[in-house]
């Protein structure tokens, strides 16, 4: 259908929708104008399906009349309750089963990974990450340096964007994996950067990096449940996500993360273990000696935080009903049509950011509003009064994700009449 920039446009994209029912099944939140915010945040914290609170109360209900007892004979019970998510995650991030596991948080996943992965040498040392890393990956990248008694100068590499370009060239990231190569023990990108909301050709970089004999892992935390993945095909060794983003698991939700099958049984492999990673079949029989369970749950270290896994439930099931497919043919037309009113009606006064491929970006545009970052943030400001939800990202980028699972194209109209309003009062 033909795109125009009027409200009927966007009425009759949501018609044709046929994800559009899913939008019922979640909570938005109150806005001080309206009675619903219009909600562009999912990037950060995703909505609460309406399904979380009963599944909650099942639990706490549990607890209250078995106690103990629930770990064994709760109608889910406690002891394998994280396996009740293996099957959907494993579809969500295109991995087999035993590839994949939820628990702890993406920083301490990502540590354990690296304390099994990043095997440095005299001569293989290095950590490749990307400038402007999330934070928490470039802290965790240089502690584990440090830790092996390496240091950042020596042993970090970080490909930078090219002056004044905002995203990075995969020409270059691969000219730095081909030339550093020898010297690089782990390869360590984004599926999808925080800032910018470029997407890395996953595949591609994984292959390369293993030809040059580097370990490679993804921080998927702007990936998992924003595009269609497919870890155990593409091949990286590991990856680690959060899942209170796209995948809608609560504030700090438990994260999750990946090992390739070919490690399964590395025994040789080390770890920092815990008992929960312990052969399942002699876990209670308490003895001393350490023995993995195959696979990515080997790296478990504690029982199941089921408060906080019963959320994942409910929220994985709606990805298991709309699926992954789906979601993303919606996701592109919905990022798409954002595009295509920003450029037509908003082109002297927001920058796009993010590639303008679609293959090169999940849902996430990132803006840079025009003025100077004072304008900005004035801008910015004057969305939020006018319950908009989005984020800002110093210094000057508003971050927006229109996320397929619960916003409309009306959603996005109203997003940019709105930002149009700002704009003008704030050139
Ligand atoms: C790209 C990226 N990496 C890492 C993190 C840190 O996650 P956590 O606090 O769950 O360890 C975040 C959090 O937003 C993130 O966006």
């Amino acid at each position: 259908m033909s795109l125009d920039p009027t409200r009927p446009c966007a009425e009759a994209l949501d018609r044709d929708d046929p994800l559009r029912a899913y939008r019922e099944r979640f909570h938005f939140p109150k806005g001080a104008r309206r009675a619903e915010a219009l909600y562009f945040a999912g990037n950060s914290l995703g909505l609460q399906p309406k399904k979380t609170a009963e599944l909650l109360a099942q639990e706490l209900r549990e607890w209250a009349d078995r106690a103990v007892h629930a770990h064994m004979a709760a109608r889910r019970p406690w002891v394998p309750y994280h396996e009740l998510l293996t099957e959907s995650t494993a579809r969500i991030v295109g991995a087999q089963p035993a590839e994949v596991v939820n628990m702890n948080s993406l920083t301490v996943n990502l540590h354990l990974m690296m304390v099994s992965f990043y095997r440095p040498t005299p001569a293989r040392h290095c950590i490749l990450i990307e400038r402007g890393a999330f934070p928490s990956d470039r802290y965790a990248v240089v502690s584990q340096l440090q830790f092996h008694g390496f240091s950042s100068e020596d042993s970090l590499i970080e490909i930078a964007p090219r002056d004044g370009e905002d995203c990075l060239r995969g020409e270059d990231i691969e000219a730095a994996i081909e030339r550093e190569g020898k010297r690089i023990a782990l390869v360590m990108l984004p599926g999808v950067q925080y800032l910018s909301g470029q997407a890395f050709d996953m595949a591609r970089l994984t292959a390369l990096a293993h030809k040059q004999g580097c370990i490679v892992g993804f921080d998927l935390a702007h990936a998992a449940g924003n595009l269609p993945l497919a870890l155990h095909d593409w091949g990286p060794d590991f990856a680690v996500w959060c899942s209170y983003k796209y995948l809608n698991g609560g504030p700090g939700a438990v994260a999750g993360c990946f090992v390739h099958e070919r490690h399964a049984r590395a025994a040789q492999l080390p770890r920092f273990a815990g008992w929960w990673g312990h052969d399942k079949a002699r876990r209670f029989l308490m003895e001393p000696q350490f023995e993995a369970i195959p696979g990515a749950e080997g790296w478990q270290l504690s029982n199941p935080p089921v408060l906080a896994l019963a959320p994942l439930i409910a929220s994985f099931e709606l990805f298991d009903a709309a699926g992954m497919g789906p979601l993303r043919a919606k996701s592109e037309k919905l990022t798409g049509y954002l595009e295509y009113l920003l450029t037509a009606r908003l082109a002297d006064r927001v920058s796009i950011v993010t590639p303008r491929d679609p293959r090169r970006r999940g849902c996430q545009l990132s803006l840079r509003l025009h003025g100077g970052a004072a304008h900005a943030r004035r801008a910015f400001d004057d969305l939020l009064r006018r319950d908009v939800v989005c984020d800002w990202r110093e210094p000057d980028i508003v971050r927006v994700a229109p996320v397929p699972l619960y916003n409309s194209y009306v959603d996005v109209w109203e997003l940019v009449e709105i930002l149009r309003q700002a704009t003008k009062e704030h050139p």
